[in-house]
């Protein structure tokens, strides 16, 4: 398929805005849509859209996906030629403290998006979703495995999404991807996940707190290849698929994490054990043949080199990296 005018919700997203970038980067216009609300620094998102504004075939525009008027106007306007939807509450532990929030974006706001393709023509959509729906199950993890025991209220609103998702293709024939992404880091990651606490906390000399013992473990996958499966799966015509994106080889553990930020840095981590939430799983790991064979996809990218860059941009962005709270 060929496609020259993508809408992208979640644009000032860590993964939205990359994805976005590696798309005007291709001469693919993009609207983006986010709502840019302040489940983390709003700082991030504001720097993330102060580079994709310096392409002249970006328009922002600040909205809410949860606004069914704003969605409908917005396909019926811009006509995309696919919509790639990753605006959502993305947190695993925040969605047990406030999951009706989860659900009126994660589910709602994606019926907004179905209920407008189907009104404005519009037949191509690639949706995010997690390997957090995986949790009760034993690695590596196959998209063809029964999820319906989601561990947290994130898991179950991104399976809510995902059965909407079908139902719209079952009815209407849409051209439906879900991609199923799995622990993903890289430069300008989110505040409110691991690697960027890590980094600031050695950096620092503050206390890293680290839940379990660190032999707990999982699939990184650096954003790069997320932002290229995911506009993979938006050149490939399908019908109703579910496509893992994960780095497919043994997952690593959070200590090993730790050491090589550590050796980045020349400095030692001071760790302080919290207990584990239940929401938590021990380890992930992606079964990818499907995003091989469908997409002719894997990821490129170890977790060294990954956390190399995504330490380098720390290190070389400090007016921004360093006065984000987290
Ligand atoms: N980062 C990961 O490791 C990971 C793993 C699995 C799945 N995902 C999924 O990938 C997608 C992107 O995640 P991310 O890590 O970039 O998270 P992010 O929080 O950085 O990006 C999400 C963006 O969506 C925006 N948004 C949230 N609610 C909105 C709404 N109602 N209307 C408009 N915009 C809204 C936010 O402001 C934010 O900029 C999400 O769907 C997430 O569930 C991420």
């Amino acid at each position: 398929m060929n496609f020259e005018n993508v809408l992208l919700t979640g644009c000032a997203g860590f993964i939205g805005a990359n994805t976005a970038r590696m798309l005007l980067k291709q001469g693919i216009k993009v609207t983006g849509i986010d709502n840019l609300n302040d489940y983390y620094d709003v700082a991030l998102k504001q720097y993330r859209l102060s580079i994709l504004s310096e392409y002249p075939g970006f328009q922002f525009i600040k909205g809410d996906i949860e606004d069914s008027k704003l969605i409908d106007n917005t396909l019926k306007y811009n006509r995309p030629d696919a919509i790639i939807n990753l605006a959502a509450r993305a947190g695993v532990r925040a969605s047990t403290e406030n999951p009706y929030i989860y659900f009126s974006t994660n589910v709602t706001g994606t019926l907004n998006i179905l209920t407008a393709m189907k009104d404005h023509g519009i037949n191509k959509l690639v949706h995010a979703s997690t390997s957090s729906v995986y949790s009760s199950h034993l690695p590596p993890f196959r998209e063809d495995m029964n999820t319906s025991k989601p561990w947290s209220p994130y898991a179950a609103s991104k399976l809510a999404s995902e059965v909407l998702c079908h139902t719209w293709h079952h009815l209407y024939g849409f051209d439906v991807t879900i991609v199923r992404y799995f622990t993903v880091y890289g430069p300008a990651p989110r505040p409110d996940m691991s690697i960027f606490r890590f980094i600031r906390w050695i950096k620092n000399g503050q206390e890293l707190m680290l839940t379990g013992d660190g032999t707990q473990s999982r699939d990184f996958t650096y954003v790069d290849d997320i932002s290229r499966g995911t506009i993979a799966a938006c050149n490939s015509p399908g019908t109703y698929r579910i496509i893992n994106l994960g780095g497919g080889n043994e997952p690593t553990p959070m200590n090993y994490v730790i050491e090589i930020i550590e050796d980045l840095l020349g400095k030692k981590a001071n760790v302080r054990h919290i207990p584990t939430p239940p929401e938590d799983v021990v380890s992930t790991r992606a079964d990818i043949s499907q995003a091989k064979q469908i997409l002719n996809w894997e990821s490129t990218v170890g977790i060294e080199d990954g956390l190399k860059r995504t330490v380098e941009w720390y290190l070389q962005t400090p007016d921004i990296a360093e006065k984000i709270k987290i």
